[in-house]
């Protein structure tokens, strides 16, 4: 894929659904997609919205969601998001002791509508997750430890993009490679040239003048 797709996230958004709605509406033009940051209070430590207001969200804007699972417990939620309209759902391989589950969970996601993306922390090496990548549409690099934005972007994301970029070369695979934390215009442009497909972006996008004009500055 040569360009580069740009997920907004919905984190550095405090108030609520109807901003959520307006934020949709302000960047429909130019993003690929909205980037639903969940947050359970356990897996992380922040409580954000759920499937309920996901499904408001869903009424109202067509930009498609790309619904990132920091939750616990994944296997008790997926269907609600998957039945709230998520577009993409992205699960966390550290949330499951039980690997024969996760990919369950992982094939549950792929015979519903949604695209099924896999998720690991800074820290979770890219081999750990070898065995599960013919399941996954999307691997998801967190490039800051998951729970908010406005981090600073972990330098060491760069080598397990080309470790995992090298993989997919080598086993034929076609998952794309998305990104999330701490981009700017300059680490996007090295991701893309690395190898990613997507990148995230909260409070890059979020708080600048013309959000329009970030998230293209982010495409470049
Ligand atoms: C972190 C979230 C990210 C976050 C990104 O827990 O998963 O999606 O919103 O925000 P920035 O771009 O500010 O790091
Ligand atoms: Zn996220």
């Amino acid at each position: 894929m040569d360009k580069l797709l740009v997920a907004p996230s919905t984190d550095p958004i405090v108030k609520g659904i109807e901003d959520m709605i307006n934020y949709a509406d302000e960047i429909k033009n130019v993003a690929d997609f909205l980037h639903c940051d969940i947050m359970d209070g356990q897996f992380v430590e922040k409580t954000t919205f759920d499937y309920v207001a996901l499904k408001l969200l869903k009424e109202r804007t067509l930009l498609p969601l790309d619904v990132h699972l920091m939750v616990k417990e994944p296997s008790r939620v997926i269907q609600k998001y998957i039945d709230a309209g998520a577009n993409v759902i992205t699960i966390h391989y550290e949330a499951y002791k039980d690997k024969k589950k996760l990919e369950n969970d992982l094939k549950k996601i792929r015979k519903s509508n949604a695209l099924c993306g896999l998720s690991i922390k800074p820290k979770t090496s890219v081999y750990e997750i070898l065995q599960f990548l013919s399941y996954v549409d999307i691997v998801l690099l967190m490039s800051v430890e998951p729970g908010k934005s406005g981090q600073k972007f972990f330098n060491e994301t760069y080598s397990k993009l080309i470790e995992l970029d090298k993989i997919r070369e080598d086993y034929s695979s076609h998952f794309k490679i998305e990104v999330d934390g701490g981009v700017n215009p300059t680490i996007s442009k090295k991701l893309k040239r690395l190898g990613a497909d997507i990148v995230v972006s909260g409070s890059y996008v979020y708080n600048s003048q013309n959000r329009e004009e970030a998230i293209l500055s982010l495409k470049k």
